[in-house]
């Protein structure tokens, strides 16, 4: 295929030279960066909040939130003192210890960020969950992981099984008259009380970060864990893939229950001691346009399908508002088409910078620098320093243009350390020991660029987000009127891909438009509204292997109107 590359343009970039940068770079070099290199005790809320609060950047903005209620901004220096206070809170209203889970169940607010920061204090292992999640998703993931505490909101707490969940403790709430008891505390009573001094619990490299979870084709959502280390490569990616500068105002769009949200929401910009703009509220096109206008955004970064809604909502739109302090866009989660790259050049005069990485790789991988040349469509070349390729089943190096599995060299920095409490599950990652396997499948063209071809598992991603198909069937198996269920992304122009469900009905049910929805609607409160398919289609019966295995193939084949391959594991 031919692309017309767009060019860089001329600028000062911490990557002024990919391929003399690329040709030997050592990580161990970045090392020198913090304040950890002598001691070698680390602490990821001391590297990102308290060096610079004791430093030059003192009085420097950490935080812009915004939402329909609340306008508020944060210094480093303040930062400090409240994720001390917060710290202070945990600590003396739990029996929380180093290296236990807690999980962070709430919506945007700063409070969320002193709480986040005060438990990395505390050196807890941080579970970030998505505000959307229902029951069952926040019940998987606590009782996997032996949570001791979550904090949450008034509102959410219905959706956490406290008595089902033996090893959880604690909850902290976040709202007001919280009524207190030998389990609950009011996060908001004791946090302006206690105390703005903390011994901040030093860490090694390899202790525990935060456990991200995320779906695979099978199984429940398998609990990633990174380490302390990551932020090597968040600081370094900060600087070469983010561009961060002194002077930048930042807004990453993605929630902080998703890994985008952690690594790219704080942990990178306050790493480099970049100003962050956090957004609380829903997705709205004026509403994103006017906080780029507002808070002078200089680096943007966010999603396919956050562009394409945007690319939707007009022209005309764009025109109303003042983008001018835009200087560098970019994007992660899903495929960026070209055609909205060139309409980020059209309307923003912007070229859009892919970005491809995942919750297991802890930071981004191959990208698109401010430096090169983007070749619309392809996801760019990989972070210096970091070997990808493209591989086949036995782990061989393919030739560029040959389409295979994407793979990279064990070892990034940031790369997962666990699968929590499943180390086989881990192992089976790594092909011939040396070999992370995504799952996506993609080749790399004569001049090194990358191009996404497709998963090669089942695992859908819808508006960025990433589901597993067995966990939604698990869901639709559960609802009484469903003896078989197949779930398949569809592909679709906005979202990237829908969620579709092909049903088989037991007796005595008959297909409807009420079921549908009813079937919709338990799944919704049951998971997660992003989960719940948006088509649902009945059948009297779903491929299956003769193990009785649902053939999410065969049902692609009929929805896409594919050929069905080879059929000879399907029962009669
Ligand atoms: C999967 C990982 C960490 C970022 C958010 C998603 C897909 C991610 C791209 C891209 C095409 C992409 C892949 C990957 N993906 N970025 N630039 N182009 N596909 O993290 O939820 O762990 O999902 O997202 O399929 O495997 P995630």
């Amino acid at each position: 295929m031919k692309v017309e590359a767009i060019p860089a343009k001329q600028g000062e970039h911490h990557l002024h030279n990919y391929e003399d940068i690329a040709a030997n770079f050592d990580w161990t070099e970045v090392e020198k960066e913090f304040s950890w290199y002598e001691s070698g005790k680390v602490n990821m809320a001391y590297e990102a909040i308290d060096r610079h609060a004791e430093s030059y950047r003192k009085n420097k903005v950490a935080l812009y939130y915004k939402d329909q209620s609340r306008n508020e901004s944060y210094t480093f220096y303040e930062m400090k003192r409240m994720t001390n206070r917060a710290a202070n809170l945990l600590k003396s209203h739990s029996e929380l210890e180093k290296g236990d889970r807690m999980f962070i169940f709430m919506p945007r607010s700063p409070e969320l960020y002193f709480a986040m920061f005060g438990a990395l204090k505390m050196g807890l292992i941080v579970g970030p969950l998505f505000e959307a999640f229902m029951e069952g998703a926040i019940y998987d993931r606590l009782d996997d992981s032996d949570a001791k505490a979550i904090i949450t909101t008034p509102e959410l707490l219905p959706r956490v099984p406290f008595d089902r969940l033996p090893h959880l403790k604690t909850v902290f709430l976040v709202g007001e008259e919280i009524e207190e008891n030998d389990h609950t505390v009011d996060f908001m009573k004791h946090l302006h009380g206690a105390s703005d001094k903390f011994e901040i619990e030093w860490l090694d490299k390899e202790d525990g970060l935060v456990l991200h979870y995320t779906s695979g084709s099978t199984g429940k959502p398998k609990g990633v864990l990174h380490a302390q280390y990551a932020m090597v490569q968040q600081y370094q990616t900060g600087k070469w893939v983010l561009d961060l500068q002194e002077e930048d105002i930042y807004w990453c769009t993605a929630d902080p229950g998703w890994v985008t949200g952690t690594a790219y929401g704080v942990f990178a910009p306050w790493l480099t001691g970049t100003t962050t703009v956090i957004l609380g509220g829903r997705f709205s096109p004026d509403g994103w346009y006017k906080a780029i206008e507002d808070f002078g955004v200089t680096v943007w970064y966010s999603a396919p399908t956050a562009f394409r809604m945007l690319m939707g909502a007009g022209d005309a739109l764009v025109k109303e508002y003042d983008l001018s302090t835009l200087r560098h866009v970019l994007s992660v989660g899903e495929p960026l088409n070209p055609e909205v790259v060139r309409w980020g050049v059209q309307v923003f005069d912007k070229r859009i910078h892919d970005t491809w990485w995942m919750t297991e790789t802890g930071a981004q991988t191959i990208c698109n620098y401010p430096s090169m040349a983007i070749k619309p469509g392809s996801m760019g070349k990989p972070v210096p320093g970091i070997k990808v390729a493209i591989v086949d089943d036995q782990g061989n190096e393919l030739a560029p243009n040959q389409m295979g599995n994407l793979a990279i060299e064990k070892g990034w920095p940031s790369m997962m350390r666990q699968i929590w409490n499943n180390p086989s599950k881990y192992e089976s990652y790594f092909l011939n020991d040396k070999w992370y396997v995504s799952g996506d499948s993609a080749y790399m063209d004569e001049e090194g660029y990358f191009w996404f071809q497709g998963r090669v598992d089942d695992v859908i991603m819808t508006s960025g987000e990433r589901v597993g198909p067995f966990e939604v069937e698990s869901k639709l198996l559960e609802h009484p009127a469903v003896a078989e269920a197949g779930v398949i992304g569809k592909p679709d122009p906005v979202r990237g891909e829908i969620i579709k469900a092909f049903v088989a009905l037991n007796a005595g049910h008959e297909p409807s438009e009420e079921l549908v929805q009813d079937i919709q609607q338990f799944v919704k409160k049951g998971l997660a509204a992003h989960a719940a398919p948006k088509e649902i289609e009945f059948k009297d019966k779903l491929p299956k292997t003769r193990s009785g295995k649902i053939m999410r193939r065969v049902l692609k084949a009929w929805e896409l109107d594919l050929p069905t391959g080879d059929l000879s594991t399907m029962e009669d």
